[in-house]
This record gives structure tokens, C-alpha cells and sequence, in this order.
């Protein structure tokens, strides 16, 4: 999988792609990131990318020729050829501009991107983009939430970094990222009402897709006099799960209730919720 870095900050991530799993899977070869200095395709002499907008307004707005060219550009490599967009298998390439007006992006989207070939990522700045990237280029608009970046360059390595996680063999542990907060659909129960594994365990102990994670201790078990909860160090796996559940489930009360109406939950849960005093709207 190939991620294209369109911006005008192309320095921006050497620090962001050169630590851990991100740049592990670079020198791996599981994954590669292009950065394109935006900046390469214009043609005056002060390289200039942005320009007023019309019908008057604060700001600049970055012009649409530098970006649709850079990304015309790769066109010379065959193993990074752009389609046009009237003819892209958005399956396998996505054009994302990145911008505050854009969806947002979350789990669902990183493990759509992790499948793909070709992801293009624009990284807008100043006070917007000429909206023909959007209309005449771009696949997907994508914002990473409701707060205004000066630019577009920190939503891009966010989304690198999420979606790549998710590539196979990037992790070490093939199961390493399945029960972990927002797990898609594919990775939940596949009827939470079912309530009982083979092996007579909760279901809904099993993790946390839908909703928030459990907490994790390591040692020591007694810091500055907090011990671990007893039930972690008893070896009863069952009651583990169950436990780590039910701290899944009031985390998510506390800091997430909007996940609940949407996650999938058991009888049991909902019954262990109500004692927290959760009561569901619908
Ligand atoms: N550019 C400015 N704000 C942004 C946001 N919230 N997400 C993505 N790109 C942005």
C-alpha cells in the first residue's frame, strides 16, 4: 500500500513517520510514504500556491493547479498512476482532501483505507481550497474532528498512523487490534444477544468492540499503596473477562454514553449498565 502526501510542509513528517510501528512497516516495505512539496509544481518565481479568494473574505486560498498537477504527475510511474476521477475504482484508490468541512474520520475508515493500493492525502492550509479539488479530484473530503487545524499536515499523519496499524503483519500479534476500542462491525459478536462462548464465557466479555477499552495494570501490583484489582491477580480467566467487561462498559458511560445507543450489547450488559444507572432512549 502507497500513501502520496500532498503539502506544503513536506518536512513536517520526518518526525511523525520515523518512530515505532509507522516507521517499521516503512523500511519493512508493508507500506510507503511519498511526501510532494506542492510547492515543485508551481511556475513563478516565488512558488506561490495560495492566492485571495474570490468575492472577497479573509485569508488565502490554495490554488488548484499545483495539486492537480502534482497528482497528474505521478502518472509517470506506472506503480503510482492516479486515475482520472471519473474513472477511479474507489476500492483500491482514494483522493482524500483533508479540511474541518470534511466527514469524520474514524475506525470504520481507517480499516476501508487499509485495504486500498493508493491513498492520496491533500493536505489543505490557510483559509481553504479552491472547492474544485473537492468537486473535480478528490474521492472523500475527511476531517479528524470538530476543531480547526492550521492545516491539514497533522490530520494526515493521524490518518497514516491509524490505518496502517491495521495492514496485516504491521502488528505483530494478528489479533492485536480486534478487540481494541471502536472495533468495526466485522470484529464485534456476531449476535450479542447470543450471550455464551463454547466455553460457557459471556460473550460480551470478550472485548470491546463498539465501546470504549478496559483498563490495564501492570507491575507493580501495589503502587504508592493502590493495589491492582484482586480479580486480576487470581487466574480465573473467565471472571477477567467478565470484569474487564463490565470497566469497559462504565468507562464508556462516563466518558462515551453516545457509543452505547450504537454498540452491540448483551442482555447482560444492559443489565449491569442499568445498575450504573443507565437507562437507553430507545
Ligand atoms: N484542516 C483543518 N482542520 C482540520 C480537521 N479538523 N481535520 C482535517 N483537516 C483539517
Amino acid at each position: 500500500m502507497r500513501f502520496n502526501i500532498l503539502t506544503i510542509f513536506p518536512d513536517f513528517f520526518t518526525g511523525p513517520f520515523d518512530h515505532g510501528v509507522l516507521s517499521r512497516a516503512i523500511t519493512t516495505g508493508l507500506v510507503e510514504v511519498a511526501t510532494h512539496d506542492l510547492r515543485a509544481f508551481t511556475h513563478d518565481r516565488h512558488r506561490t500556491v495560495d492566492d485571495r479568494p474570490f468575492g472577497g473574505g479573509e485569508g488565502m486560498v490554495l490554488k488548484p493547479q499545483p495539486i492537480f498537477e502534482c497528482i497528474e504527475a505521478f502518472g509517470a510511474d506506472e506503480t503510482t498512476t492516479i486515475a482520472p476521477k471519473s474513472t477511479r475504482d474507489t476500492t483500491r484508490q482514494s483522493v482524500i482532501l483533508l479540511s474541518a468541512q470534511g466527514r469524520p474520520f474514524t475506525q470504520a475508515t481507517a480499516h476501508r483505507l487499509a485495504k486500498m493500493e493508493q491513498v492520496v492525502l491533500i493536505c489543505g492550509r490557510y483559509e481553504g481550497v479552491d472547492e474544485r479539488v473537492s468537486d473535480l479530484l478528490a474521492d472523500e473530503e475527511l476531517s479528524i474532528g470538530d476543531y480547526v487545524l492550521s492545516g491539514g499536515e497533522l490530520a494526515a499523519a493521524i490518518i497514516v498512523d491509524a490505518t496502517v496499524r491495521l495492514i496485516p503483519g504491521v502488528l505483530g500479534h494478528a489479533d492485536s487490534n480486534r478487540y481494541e476500542s471502536f472495533g468495526v462491525a466485522d470484529h464485534q459478536p456476531e449476535d450479542p444477544d447470543d450471550g455464551k462462548t463454547a466455553d460457557g464465557v459471556p460473550r460480551s466479555t470478550h472485548g470491546a468492540g463498539g465501546i470504549l477499552d478496559y483498563p490495564h495494570y501492570t507491575r507493580p501490583a501495589d503502587f504508592r499503596g493502590t493495589p491492582i484489582p484482586d480479580v486480576l491477580a487470581g487466574g480465573d480467566h473467565a471472571a477477567i473477562r467478565h470484569w474487564r467487561r463490565q470497566m469497559a462498559l462504565a468507562k464508556t458511560l462516563r466518558n462515551r454514553p453516545d457509543l452505547l445507543a450504537r454498540a452491540p450489547l448483551t442482555r447482560e450488559d444492559r443489565a449491569y449498565l442499568a445498575t450504573l444507572g443507565y437507562r437507553p432512549t430507545s
